[in-house]
């Protein structure tokens, strides 16, 4: 059976007061996992504040070499040392503003797995290529250049987040979501096999609410989602995991 995820971006949002909010969160029981990615200054403090709520920690970005002269980065290995076990990569927003490529993406999926961190893989189109109607050849050449060889269910999570659905309020309908899920699940079928395919976690990210994400979780293939707005506060939260948990027990 596959693992259900709840995974907050917080971009660069939070405090330690904000995390101290989701000190008495109250995690499911039966499998679904919560993660929360604050901003690297947050995630020592982080680690030591939702350690009893049983929440994971994650960080959002991190340098694909393991030390060195690189003012500003952190390595893996340093957000591994923190507590941390989940490293954020290929977010749109960094694929954008720091122009990283597939390629760059794959070497920091690379380093992350070295320092024993699972990755959250992000893919998406644009609202260019889905109106050019290119988005499920987009979205299998991300996955072919930001996975690399040893891909498991254990150190990969992909989630699929189209750039225009990120932060806008819009989302695509409920078979858009559902083919490209079964595409992505196809993808990985064909490169790793069936297996280790069918136990990746496939994330939806983009404008998920309390308000739609019962409807999302219903979707095949859709293993739980990445969560930006609504994870800053436990109130917009705590819903969409409530109801990730439920569409685990009812599929
Ligand atoms: P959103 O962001 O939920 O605010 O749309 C999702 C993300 O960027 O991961």
């Amino acid at each position: 059976m596959r693992r259900k995820i709840v995974a907050g971006n917080w971009k660069m949002n939070g405090s330690e007061a904000a995390l101290q909010t989701f000190s008495t969160f109250k995690t499911p029981t039966g499998g679904t996992e919560v993660i929360i990615c604050p901003p690297a200054p947050l995630l020592n403090i982080a680690v030591k504040c939702l350690q009893p709520t049983g929440i994971s920690i994650g960080a959002q970005d991190c340098h694909p070499l393991p030390a060195g002269a690189h003012t500003g980065d952190i390595s893996a290995r340093l957000i591994a040392d923190t507590g941390a076990r989940y490293v954020i990569l290929g977010h749109s927003e960094r694929r954008n503003a720091h122009a990283e490529t597939d390629r760059d993406i794959a070497d920091k999926v690379r380093a992350a797995w070295a320092a024993s961190l699972t990755a959250i893989v992000c893919i998406g189109e644009t609202q260019a290529q889905r109106d050019a109607g290119t988005k499920l050849s987009v979205i299998d050449a991300q996955l072919s250049g930001s996975l690399p060889p040893g891909a498991t269910p254990l150190n990969t999570i992909v989630a699929y987040e189209p750039t225009w659905a990120i932060g806008t309020g819009m989302l695509p309908t409920l078979e858009e979501i559902a083919t490209v899920h079964d595409a992505m699940r196809a993808h990985l079928a064909a490169r790793f096999t069936e297996q280790i395919s069918d136990a990746i976690p496939l994330l939806y990210g983009g404008s998920v609410k309390p308000e739609n994400a019962s409807a999302i979780f219903q979707v095949e293939n859709v293993d739980g989602a990445l969560v930006g707005g609504a994870s800053l506060t436990p109130d917009a939260f705590a819903p969409i995991v409530t109801a990730l948990s439920q569409a685990s027990i009812n599929r």
